[in-house]
């Protein structure tokens, strides 16, 4: 018991003096915190409101109720749209959908993982290198190593984007859809940091008589926000982690017509879990309330204003952002020419107390676990209360840590310059605190 209660403050503190740039990360409140750790957790309730195959959930339908609620507030659902609130993780929530609209081996057609797409759109790839022969080099055929469930149930053909732009280019994505004819089309990712023309995936969707399925796990806070598009109400299916820029407790929703929702409760219990976490879907709905403030509107503009900030910086420093912009939270950073792959600079930034990830970048030519780019976000960060002159500091640490590592390489690790950035962190992140 104090060994954990010990790891927890150890977390804790290491969250709070350490610059966390992880896009995917975010600093709830301690209302949602208290939720998540409350005695919810120890209920059984499979089934949805009203129609539970256990006794005793009167209040735990009185929650999931009134959660359904908020998210029709937060996300303006149409009058004849619903939610699921139960997926487990944003990955069971994509699987709960494909149950719900697709039968083994039909074709699904996402976004190329290397170019910001996400594992469960369907990613496979060729353990020997290189990729099946493809005809266009917008289209990804996969490979034979199906690394996640959508490739094994699923016949995976996946876009790519524009080579020179890294942008999504929407005729390359309409030609290789009627190649092609996928049953469901799907956005979204962990790595775009461009908004995406939800109209225009519906269009193509449409034209070839597919669905079309929005994954904004990402930018779910954003859109809440009112800061970037929302695809509710365009697309088919709508999906979401919650636990990323929306700031509430971790999980996913599902949200689309009720129609579809009717298939996706049943996709999501029995066909793909058992009890729902009751104490998770109370710190959503806890996160949901704050996400109804004004402040949480100003938050998400502010995530966002941080960002570009951030990436202006960088790029007058003489780095190349992927698709050289960003409209959200997140940025991707191609650090090739430091001389060291993405894994090697992240733990040397990680020394300096600076966390990032490594992250495939378009056209990746390395390793997954240590390709060419570096991701960097800001919705941590401004929960803390850092702004935009703090993301100048911190576009001149990185840039002080990557001439170090050009100078030194992995020898950076252990040089008196690099315990002078830690200082600088140190220095920074003691004037803040979660808000
Ligand atoms: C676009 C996208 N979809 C789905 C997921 C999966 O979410 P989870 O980690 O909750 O399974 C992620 C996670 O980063 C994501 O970025």
């Amino acid at each position: 018991m104090n060994k954990v209660l010990g790891i927890i403050k150890k977390e804790e503190q290491r969250q709070l003096t350490q610059l966390n740039l992880i896009p995917s990360e975010n600093y709830t409140s301690e209302a949602v915190r208290n939720a998540v750790g409350s005695v919810l957790m120890h209920k059984y309730s499979e089934g949805n409101v009203g129609a539970r195959y256990y006794e005793g959930n009167q209040f735990i339908d009185e929650l999931e109720e009134y959660c359904l609620e908020l998210v029709r507030k937060v996300f303006k659902l149409p009058e004849d749209w619903g939610a699921n609130v139960q997926a487990l993780s944003g990955s069971n929530a994509n699987l709960a959908a494909y149950l719900a609209v697709l039968q083994p081996g039909d074709t699904i057609m996402g976004m190329h993982l290397p170019d910001g797409g996400h594992l469960s759109h369907g990613w496979s790839y060729e353990p020997q290198g290189g990729e099946q022969v493809a005809q266009d080099t917008f289209e990804y055929l996969g490979g034979s190593n199906k690394v996640n469930i959508s490739a094994k149930l699923f016949n995976s053909i996946q876009y790519k984007t524009d080579p020179e732009t890294q942008l999504l280019d929407y005729e390359k994505i309409s030609t290789l859809a009627k190649k092609h004819k996928p049953k469901l089309l799907i956005t979204g990712g962990t790595a775009y940091p461009r908004n995406i023309d939800y109209g225009k995936m519906k269009e193509i969707a449409e034209s070839v008589g597919a669905l079309y399925m929005a994954d904004v796990a990402h930018e779910a806070g954003l859109i809440a926000g009112g800061v970037v598009p929302s695809p509710v109400g365009i697309a088919d299916i709508v999906t979401l982690t919650t636990h990323k820029t929306l700031r509430a407790a971790r999980g996913a929703l599902i949200l689309a017509p009720q129609t579809i929702i009717k298939k996706v409760n049943k996709a999501v219990l029995p066909g793909l879990q058992g009890g729902p976490f009751n104490n998770n879907i109370a710190g959503i709905t806890v996160g949901l309330e704050e996400v109804l403030l004004p402040e949480f509107a100003e938050y998400t503009q502010k995530v966002i204003n941080n960002a570009q900030t951030l990436c202006t910086e960088l790029i007058s420093r003489g780095y190349h952002p992927v698709s050289g912009w960003t409209d959200k939270h997140l940025i991707l950073i191609d650090i090739s020419d430091s001389g060291l792959g993405g894994r090697d600079v992240a733990q040397i930034l990680a020394k300096a107390d600076i966390i990032v990830n490594m992250n495939t970048i378009p056209g990746e030519k390395r390793k997954p676990n240590d390709p060419s780019g570096i991701r960097l976000g800001t919705p941590f960060v401004t929960s803390l209360g850092l702004g935009e002159n703090e993301m100048i500091k911190i576009a001149e640490l990185i840039d002080s840590v990557l001439e170090l590592i050009k100078e030194k390489g992995t020898e950076a690790a252990n040089s008196a310059e690099l315990a002078a950035v830690k200082r600088e962190v140190a220095n920074l992140t003691k004037l803040f605190k979660p808000r």
